[in-house]
This record gives structure tokens, C-alpha cells and sequence, in this order.
């Protein structure tokens, strides 16, 4: 892939010395030599090995497991069933806080969806754990699962996402509509989609006594899960280590808790033995969530010159049978375009499938490409290019609401995009390109778009004698590059160089980092570790600035500059002393600042925050056979300051390459008859491999935020789904003149 552009980077206004630097991951050699340990490698002395054994229908009853087989088998040491659960602490079909779904941990012989855990074996060896959950001979009793829109049972939902609400309308969308020259409709539905993390949700328990637990498991949220992990065990908040070093993808599926990892935890209890418990590949198509299914209508009043009169959209989005997260697809139609009238408002769909939950820019993800092609479609019924039609139509502050953008570089994306790609003179009609094979080529283009959330955070740094210092947060590296990333903000705050700066993270001990989730960790994690930075300079400063023997003896008022590791006075910045000077001669053997990232909520209320972008797409289609390659990708997206330019155009890549993934890939399949999913692996559940990535672009087009929050940071991580999967859909219409209805595309659709 030709991907490295040079690209210009937004010059931060204060600060500017070590963030916005190229560095490599500081992960990376530990990763790609194999040294990286991820949960499940740990072995502690005396480990168990704990299986789960799942159902393979969607709905009814287990009426018979063969406990006493599987118990007689050499090696295996127990059978949970509901019959001998231990106890928890909290009802676990009682929601614990806004990630804490209501899970299945054999609470009761019910089968609510296929891959449920209706019993766990736990044996000296996996081999005899598997071994022994295959002689459970389940029996059940069945009834006719519930697999689509219509089986299903509709409801009209409290909410959507987390806690996002389920109908929002702006303006007077009848009105809209009766001003409209053209109404264009738009359906589109979105299949359910699993995270797939090559690490397969694991956890190794071990238990000191009743009340002090251990874990380590790949989590993106440690600290809420702590906290968590102790309501469900009935102990203390303080008694609860989990340890995330390394995390092999996490896409949302680590942040929510689920019922295989608690019952291993409960084994481990009740035997008093650490047990290892790491999910199969089928066995994480259930209970550990997924993107859920969508099926989505947009209607566009448009007046004769192209402008949206009103933008109404409606999803139908599935859940399980017993919990509410809607995947809030609607919800991006809320802030792309300008429109007089919106209306978003999702219904609910009750199906036997296991709860779905946040993966990979939920909800905007599904919203976008549906708005996307709805967009495109429009730009077509008014004969407008649809480059011109956005613009048009772009929105100068938030639509509905009209708050101001705290930053919004959308036009340059557009145009630098547009540049790079080569966009002008494409030609309006479909059909109209060949390459020399003969080929159908076509462009579309999607904008992109994604809110900025942020955590609240903490952080602790100590500048130690040497003059080095420690820095602090229970953040999470998910591959994403946070410990490189992170590592930098807080060495600039320090006034020294990320080598002379020791990360710790990934442990839930350290100050709450919040979640890494959302594209906000960085800015969250990275404000309180800046702040922490800043607190432990003033604190050196003010040792300095009372000691009558350092050059910056009196600076208080003044006050300093920390850089390259020495304090220098405001005013005169040639008086100056280092770090490890002051310490030695105060006899303090270091100085330890904390921080926090608190939103400023009448900030965040007053703005409108998004990171914005836009992404162009060609493919070439075989006009006898159908078959589609995306052959170029370009996304050009702003989003505040940019901390490393490298790790930064990693993550647009990983999101434009999810985002050709969900256009042309993803889906698993169930079975009508059975609600067996058949597609649960990887062979036949496709994601994209290198054969299918074209040349992959990412322009960092600069932006300079200086409300978001007092670093100028947004999210990068999903917001290159966001984009792409439209612009591919609509490249494929220019290609072939057909208008999808449906992701993801598939041949049949073509011919
Ligand atoms: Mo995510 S779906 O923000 O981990």
C-alpha cells in the first residue's frame, strides 16, 4: 500500500515539542517478536481450565444435561449448571450502570439464543474440559426462534445506544415535506456483525481467599469494570486487580462484561483454584455482543435548487429478547446536513440473539451509510454532483439545534480529498467509466462524521531524582497506539523527552483512565495525564522558586518554562536549573502531580464537537460476473490537534478498511429455521485480507479546536468507518447504475 502522504500538521498553539512527532509504537517490537503477553497466556501453579458449553438452539429450555457423565470423565473437576451456580452478589438480570447489560450466567434453564452458556466444565486440562462438555447430551425444548422483522416482536424503546434518546425531531417535518419539489426515499438494511477480535474473550481468575480476585483479561474499561467485578462478587472495589497489558482487538466486545468470563470467575471461587477461561470462535458469536441488524428508511423533501427541505429517518433496530441496546443508526442524520426538519427515531425488534452492544462507531456507523446513499441518491434526483449537492447542503452549525461547530474543517476535507482523489470531471451519469479490461469503474464519495466523548479521567506523574519521571493512568492499548500517544502528551507537559518518560498503564491499580472506547481515550486520558504533568512542574517550581539557592530563587510570580528537563524562569529563560538538581539539593527524592479530566459541561453544551472527514472510493466492477474491488480509498479527516501523525494515519486506515469491510464483507447469517448462526468462524464470516485492501489514503487536514478541550484534541478511532462505507456504496452505483438496498453488497445484488 503507497500510504505514506506527506501530510501537513496542525501547529498546536501552546505547547509543541514532543506531540505531533511520528513516533513507533512503544509496543510494537514486544508485539511482532511474540513477547507481548496477553491474557491468556498467564499460567499460574495450579490452573484449571474452565469450558463453557453452549447452546444450539435460540429459544426454550434446557430439559437435560448428562452432569454425570461429563463428571466421570478423567480430568474434569466440576459441572456448573443452574442446579449448583454459586451465588452473586447482584442479580445478574438486574442492569448495573450504562455499559452493564443484563447477562446469562445459568441463572435459570432458559435458552435465549444460540452459543449461550448453559453449563461450564472445568478439568486439570482444556482437552478434558472440552472433552467433558461434549458428554453433556443437552436435551431441550425448543420453540420457533424469532429471526427477523417478521417473527420478531416490535417495541417502542426508552432509548437508544447508551441511553441516546430514541426520537429526536427538529423543525416541522410536514411543512418540509409539503415545501419539497421531490421526496426521495432511500431503504437500506444492515446485518448483524461480530467484532472478531483475533483475541478471543479470555480471563485467567485467581482468587486470595473469599475476597481478593485477580484478573487479567483483555478489558477496555478497567476501572468501571473493577468496579463492576466487585458488586457481582460481593466484595470490595479496592480487592479487585485486573490486568489488560496488551489487548489482541477489542472494537467495543471488552468494555461490557459478560456471562462466560463471571462463571469462570465463579469457578475459580467456589475450587479454590485459578481457573483459565478463553471463548472459541463460535463461541463468541452470542454472548459477548455484536453490531446488532438495522433496517432503515430515509425519506429527503428536496426544493428545486437541491436544498434538504426535511430529513426524515427511521430504523428499526434489533436486540435480544431480554435487553435494550439499539444500535442508534438514526442518530447520524441528526448532524450531517443542514435541513429545516429532522426527524430520527429508531423502533425496537425483539429477537432470539444474544444482545448486541457497541462495535466499531455504533450507531453511526449503520446511520451513516444508510444517509449516505440516501445522499447520493438525492444528489442524483437533482442532477447535481454530489460533492456540489454536500456542499450545498452543508451544515454551518448543528442542524436542529444550530449550537456553533468548536471546530469544523469539513470543506477542507472535502476539497483536499476531492484533490487528491481527482475528483472533478467525473462524469454525473452511471455507466460511463471503463478501465482497459473493460471493467466498470465508478466514484462515490461518503462524508464522514463522528461525535467527541470524552471520560472523565486521572492521572498521577512523579519526577524522580535523575530527572526522569513515571507516569501513571489505567489506560488501555488496544493497538491503537495509546501507551506511544498518551506517553507523548504527558512528556510534553513534563518538559522532557518520551524516553526520558516510564508509562505505566493497563493495570486497574493506577488512577481511572476511563474507557478506551468512544475515540475519546486520548483526549480523556491524555487531559488528566497532561494535568498531572502541569501539577508536578508546579510543584517543582514552587520547591525551586522558596529555595534561596537556585537560580530560580523569587521566579513564584513569574513563574516557568519546563524544557529538556530543567525549570527556566518565565522572564529570563537563562536562569535556569534542572529537574534533578532541585531535587537533590531539596532532599525530596521526587515530586508526584495528579490530575483529572473533568468536562467543562457548559463547554460541551455550548458546542457542537465533531471530528469530520471525507472519503472518496473507486471500484471496478465485473460487468458479466458482478464481482466488486475497491481499487482506491483517499479519506481526508480533521480532528483537532493531531498527537502522532503515524499512529494517527493507522487508525484511518483501520477505520477506512472496516468501513470497505461492513460495504463488502461482513455478515453473519442465521439460519430461519434453527437461529443458528452458520457463518460462525472466520473462514466463512468474511473480513477483508490484504488481497482485498486497494491503496488506502489518509490526509490529516489541520484543525485547531480550541473549545473541545483545553488540549484541541478529538476522537480518530471510528471515524473512518463512517465515511467509507457509503462512498463505496455509491461508487458502485456510478459504476453500474444500481442503487444497493442492502450490505453487505453482494454479487446477486449487481446482475
Ligand atoms: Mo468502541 S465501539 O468505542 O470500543
Amino acid at each position: 500500500m503507497p500510504l505514506d502522504s506527506p501530510a501537513p500538521i496542525a501547529p498546536y498553539p501552546r505547547h509543541g515539542s514532543n506531540s505531533g512527532q511520528p513516533l513507533t509504537r512503544r509496543d510494537g517490537e514486544l508485539k511482532v517478536t511474540g513477547r507481548a503477553t496477553y491474557a491468556a497466556d498467564n499460567h499460574p501453579a495450579d490452573l484449571l481450565y474452565a469450558v463453557t458449553a453452549v447452546s444450539s438452539i435460540a429459544r426454550g429450555r434446557v430439559t437435560a444435561l448428562d452432569v454425570a457423565a461429563a463428571k466421570a470423565h478423567p480430568g474434569v473437576v466440576e459441572v456448573f449448571t443452574p442446579a449448583n451456580r454459586p451465588p452473586l452478589a447482584h442479580d445478574p438480570d438486574v442492569k448495573l450502570g450504562m455499559f452493564g447489560f443484563r447477562i446469562e450466567v445459568l441463572q435459570d434453564d432458559g435458552v435465549r439464543y444460540v452459543n449461550q452458556p448453559i453449563a461450564l466444565v472445568v478439568a486439570e486440562t482444556l482437552e478434558a474440559a472440552v472433552e467433558g462438555a461434549a458428554l453433556l447430551n443437552q436435551q431441550y425444548e425448543a420453540q420457533p426462534a424469532r429471526t427477523g422483522l417478521d417473527d420478531g416482536e416490535r417495541y417502542a424503546p426508552a432509548a437508544v445506544g447508551v441511553g441516546a434518546p430514541a426520537h429526536t425531531a427538529y423543525g416541522d417535518l410536514d411543512a418540509g415535506f409539503a415545501a419539497a419539489d421531490q421526496i426521495v426515499e432511500t431503504d437500506i438494511t444492515t446485518p448483524a456483525q461480530f467484532h472478531n477480535a483475533m483475541e478471543p474473550h479470555s480471563v485467567v481468575a485467581q482468587w486470595d481467599g473469599d475476597d481478593h480476585l485477580t484478573l487479567d483479561m483483555g478489558n477496555q474499561a478497567l476501572v468501571m469494570s473493577r468496579d463492576a467485578y466487585a458488586v457481582y462478587f460481593g466484595i470490595p472495589a479496592q480487592n479487585v486487580l485486573i490486568r489488560s497489558p496488551f489487548l489482541g482487538g477489542g472494537f467495543g466486545s471488552k468494555a461490557i462484561l459478560n456471562g462466560p468470563q463471571i462463571l469462570a470467575i465463579l469457578a475459580a471461587r467456589q475450587l479454590k483454584r485459578p481457573v483459565k477461561l478463553a471463548l472459541s470462535r463460535a463461541q463468541m458469536y452470542g454472548p459477548v455482543g455484536h453490531r446488532g441488524r438495522t433496517w432503515q428508511r430515509l425519506r429527503l423533501g428536496l426544493d428545486g435548487e437541491g436544498r434538504i427541505t426535511a430529513l426524515h429517518h427511521q430504523s428499526t433496530a434489533a436486540t435480544s429478547s431480554f435487553e435494550d441496546f439499539l444500535e442508534p443508526a438514526a442518530s447520524a442524520s441528526l448532524h450531517a446536513y443542514a435541513s429545516p426538519a429532522i426527524l430520527a427515531e429508531t423502533q425496537g425488534l425483539r429477537l432470539d440473539t444474544g444482545t448486541p452492544g457497541p462495535m466499531r462507531a455504533p450507531g453511526e456507523a449503520s446511520g451513516s451509510a444508510a444517509l449516505e446513499v440516501a445522499i447520493d441518491a438525492a444528489a442524483d434526483a437533482c442532477g447535481m454532483d454530489p460533492l456540489e449537492f454536500r456542499l450545498l447542503n452543508y451544515a454551518e452549525t448543528e442542524p436542529g439545534t444550530g449550537r456553533p461547530y468548536s471546530s469544523k474543517a469539513l470543506r477542507e476535507c472535502y476539497s483536499e480529498g476531492a484533490k487528491r482523489f481527482g475528483w472533478a470531471g467525473r462524469p454525473l451519469q452511471p455507466r460511463q467509466m471503463r478501465d482497459e479490461n473493460g471493467m466498470l469503474v465508478g466514484w462515490g464519495m461518503g462524508t464522514a462524521l463522528f461525535p467527541c466523548p470524552h471520560f472523565p479521567a486521572e492521572a498521577r506523574a512523579t519526577l524522580r531524582a535523575d530527572g526522569t519521571a513515571l507516569v501513571e493512568t489505567a489506560g488501555v492499548d488496544m493497538g491503537q497506539g495509546a501507551w506511544t500517544a498518551l506517553a507523548q502528551i504527558a512528556a510534553e507537559a513534563l518538559g522532557l523527552d518520551p524516553e526520558q518518560v516510564e508509562f505505566r498503564s493497563g493495570v486497574s491499580d493506577l488512577p481511572d483512565a476511563g474507557v478506551a472506547g468512544g475515540s475519546g481515550h486520548t483526549a480523556s486520558a491524555g487531559l488528566a495525564l497532561h494535568n498531572a504533568g502541569e501539577d508536578a512542574i508546579a510543584r517543582l517550581a514552587e520547591l525551586a522558586g522558596a529555595d534561596p539557592a537556585s537560580p530560580l530563587f523569587g521566579a513564584g510570580n513569574i513563574g516557568v518554562v519546563a524544557r529538556a528537563g530543567r525549570l527556566h524562569r518565565r522572564d529570563d529563560e537563562g536562569r535556569s536549573e534542572s529537574y534533578a538538581d532541585i531535587l537533590a539539593r531539596t532532599g525530596k527524592s521526587m515530586v508526584v502531580g495528579t490530575g483529572r479530566m473533568a468536562r467543562d459541561d457548559a463547554a460541551a453544551q455550548a458546542w457542537a464537537m465533531y471530528s469530520n472527514g471525507a472519503v472518496f472510493a473507486e471500484v471496478k466492477v465485473d460487468p458479466d460476473l458482478g464481482v466488486v474491488r475497491v481499487t482506491r480509498l483517499v479519506g481526508a479527516f480533521a480532528a483537532g490537534r493531531i498527537i502522532n501523525p503515524r499512529l494517527v494515519r493507522s487508525q484511518y486506515y483501520g477505520g477506512m478498511i472496516w468501513g470497505l469491510s461492513f460495504a463488502l464483507h461482513e455478515a453473519a447469517q442465521t439460519d430461519r429455521r434453527t437461529g443458528r448462526i452458520m457463518n460462525a468462524d472466520l473462514s466463512e464470516y468474511r473480513v477483508p485480507v490484504n488481497a482485498d485492501v486497494p491503496s488506502v489514503e489518509a490526509i490529516l487536514v489541520p484543525e485547531e479546536d480550541r473549545y473541545v478541550n483545553p488540549l484541541g484534541i478529538k476522537g480518530v478511532g471510528e471515524i473512518g468507518v463512517t465515511g467509507t462505507v457509503g462512498a463505496i456504496a455509491n461508487a458502485v452505483r456510478h459504476a453500474t447504475g444500481v442503487r444497493v438496498s442492502r450490505f453487505p453488497i453482494r454479487i446477486e445484488d449487481l446482475l
